[in-house]
């Protein structure tokens, strides 16, 4: 296993596409990374660039102390596993997982040990002497997974691996690719669009946008402490609400107003600068729909269940907004409800960067 290190990566394809902008970041030894950003924001640029199938137009990349920017691909000993499973349509489920330890000249009948292990393993022992045409690509992409985890690589790059997979299966699957990261210790890089999925799996992860990342942090601070409010928008279900308004401050305190009458002030701020616009955000847990001396008013557009919560979708001061309630809640469309905000929750943005201001 291998520290990598990725060291102001830009990825140009001609004429001007920025796939990658400058892109720093570390992916300690043992650690599993997920790369979590919309399509299109470079995800899979920056993998194939670790994997050596792409060179950077700018920046180095780095195994623990070692430059291997102009190493090939064979060189760098990673183990791949895509959207798409890609098997040998040959040869049997057996062979093809086998392969990789073939190629270490791995003695037979301890090929055949580890094989039926890692078959075991993802519940694929059933198909190993069929041909992968015949199997579905749920069952293909577990194959997939199976050649890449049998091998001891500096590092595994998974892009989107469970994507083909159906929604229950891709849960189990979910949870035990996890197991056997944790049992492995293996440095490993998950992409995925899907938060939930990169929320569970991984220890760290790095939110894309235009081929930049905004944030690499622990799952817990891209929620409570979004360093930018694409983040806070992006993570969480539904995201954070976020509302333009004009700023000032006076004495300390930071106020906020919208033309439609929308006005909040956070005090004890100090003689801190804002633009003459921010963003105003807040999650949608820490709006409350609650009666109080500082209630401000907005009516319910749409009650949207979710589980042991609902969602209201709320018209405020122009804006919509999103409060995520106990069933206890009793709101219905129409209705004028109370909103109070959990005011250490709240956090202001600027709206020209997306920058976290306070
Ligand atoms: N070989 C290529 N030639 C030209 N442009 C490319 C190439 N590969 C990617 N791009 C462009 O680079 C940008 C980033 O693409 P990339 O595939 O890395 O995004 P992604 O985050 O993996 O997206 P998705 O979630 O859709 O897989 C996109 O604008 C894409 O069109
Ligand atoms: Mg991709």
């Amino acid at each position: 296993m291998v520290k990598v290190y990725l060291d102001h990566v830009t990825k140009i394809f001609p004429p001007r596409t920025v796939a990658v902008d400058d892109v720093t970041l570390e992916i300690p030894e043992g650690e599993l990374v997920g790369l979590l950003g919309p399509s299109g924001c470079g995800k899979t640029t920056t993998l194939r660039i670790i994997a050596g199938l792409e060179k950077p137009t700018k920046g180095r990349v780095y195994f623990d102390d070692e430059d291997v920017t102009g190493k090939e691909p064979r060189e760098r000993n990673v183990a791949m596993v895509f959207q798409f499973p890609i098997l040998y349509p040959t040869v049997s489920v057996y062979e093809n997982i086998a392969l990789p330890l073939r190629a270490e000249k791995m003695p037979e009948d301890e090929v055949r040990r580890e094989v039926n292990r890692i078959a075991e393993l993802m519940g694929i022992k059933e198909y190993l002497g069929m041909k992968p045409g015949r199997l579905d690509i749920g069952v293909r992409q577990k194959v997939a997974l199976a050649k890449a985890l049998i091998r001891d690589p500096s590092i595994f790059i998974l892009d989107e691996p469970l994507t083909v997979i159906d929604p229950k299966m891709r849960v189990e699957l979910r949870t035990k690719l996890k197991q056997i990261q944790l049992d492995l210790g293996k440095s490993m890089i998950y992409v995925t669009h899907d938060q939930a999925e990169a929320l569970t799996l991984a220890e760290r992860i790095a939110v894309m946008k235009d081929g930049k990342i905004l944030q690499y942090d622990v799952p817990e601070r891209l929620y409570d402490r979004p360093s930018n409010s694409f983040v806070g928008w992006f993570i969480g279900n539904p995201g954070m609400n976020l509302i333009e308004c004009s700023a000032s401050v006076e004495g300390g305190c930071l106020v906020m107003t919208n033309e439609n009458g929308f006005r909040y002030s956070i005090e004890g701020v100090g003689e801190i600068k804002v633009p003459g616009k921010v963003v105003f955000g807040i999650r949608p847990e820490y709006v409350k729909v609650e009666e109080g001396g500082d209630a401000m008013r907005a009516t319910c557009i749409h009650v949207e269940h979710a589980g042991n919560r609902q969602i209201l979708h709320l018209q405020f001061y122009g804006e919509s907004l999103k409060a995520k309630v106990p069933l206890g809640v009793r709101v219905s469309p129409g209705d004028t409800v109370p909103v109070k905000f959990v005011a250490e929750k709240i956090r202001i943005f600027d709206p020209s960067t997306g920058n976290l201001i306070l």
